[in-house]
């Protein structure tokens, strides 16, 4: 691969992503879109691996779709290529992934991060949806999952103005988990996913896609789909080993089965 570096294990269970794109600001070509969505299939079909990171670099998790190869496009080039149904497919990655964001997390940058289940932040790090600044709008997510993190208000303004929120504001507003200093983000990202990662892989899973749902269905449909997820967990060797651990008073073994 071009434009990714993998480490499956960086840390026992958890597996580090980073978009290698400094140059151009780990700009979201396409190639580097479908290297990322063939990673993280792979990495979710990787027993070994329970917690995925997305990180770019310091200076930028990524400053957007590659706004170069888009320039001379028309709409049916836009629909034939039909990119985001790279997107749909980095979706439904089962595992939980936290994004590691420093500097620049513009547009498809922001979407991408917003697209992950978590988002630890360094001080330096900017979200934005500039999209407007350059005659189009946000196209993987912006509009929908901006809106859902921060409100109407503060989202409407960021896309319609295409101002920039500091990771401090982000935080104050629902849209990350934590801001530390820059020399402390990436350790802070495997710090949670190595909390996650102790959990039942199992049990992750289903409460990853029960929160997730929460977001497609009315209350009603979403309780009854968590009671199901629920059930499920008592079909696993981890809720027998977590359980029978709580009551032994001992670290319970997960083996994800
Ligand atoms: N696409 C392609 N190249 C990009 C890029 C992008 N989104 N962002 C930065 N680059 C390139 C620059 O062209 C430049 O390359 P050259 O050295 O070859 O000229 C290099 O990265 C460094 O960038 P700058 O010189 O501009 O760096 P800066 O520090 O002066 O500015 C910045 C940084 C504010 C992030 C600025 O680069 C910028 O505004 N980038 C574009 C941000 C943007 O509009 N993102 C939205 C893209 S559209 C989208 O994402 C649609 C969607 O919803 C999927």
């Amino acid at each position: 691969m071009e434009f990714i570096l993998v480490d499956p294990q960086a840390r026992p269970h958890v597996a580090l992503i980073q978009l290698n794109r400094p140059k151009e600001l780990n700009a979201l070509n396409l190639q580097l879109m479908g290297e990322l969505r063939d990673t993280l299939k792979q990495l979710d079909d990787d027993e070994q691996v329970r917690a995925i990171i997305i990180a770019g670099n310091e200076r930028a998790f990524a400053a957007g779709a590659d706004i170069k190869q888009m320039a001379g496009k028309t709409a049916i080039d836009m629909l034939n290529v039909d990119q985001f149904s790279t997107w749909d497919q980095i979706r439904k990655t089962k595992k939980p992934i936290i994004a590691a964001v420093s500097g620049f997390a513009l547009g498809g940058g922001c979407e991408l991060a917003m697209t992950c289940d978590m988002i630890v932040a360094s001080e330096t790090a900017t979200f934005g949806q500039p999209e407007i600044k350059i005659g189009v709008m946000p196209g993987a997510g912006g509009t929908q999952r901006l809106t859902r993190a921060i409100g109407k208000a503060k989202a409407m303004e960021m896309v319609l103005t295409g101002k920039f929120m500091s990771a401090a504001e982000a935080e104050k507003h629902g849209l990350i988990n934590r801001v530390v200093p820059v020399e402390l983000y990436l350790e802070e990202a495997f710090r949670l996913a190595a909390d996650v990662a102790q959990m039942s892989p199992v049990a992750a899973r289903l409460a990853k896609e029960a929160v997730n749902r929460s977001f497609e269905t009315q209350l009603d449909e979403g309780l009854h789909f968590e009671r199901k997820n629920f059930y499920l967990c008592f079909a696993s060797d981890d809720q027998k080993e977590g359980m029978a651990a709580f009551v032994e008073k001992r670290k319970p073994d997960f083996k994800g089965r």
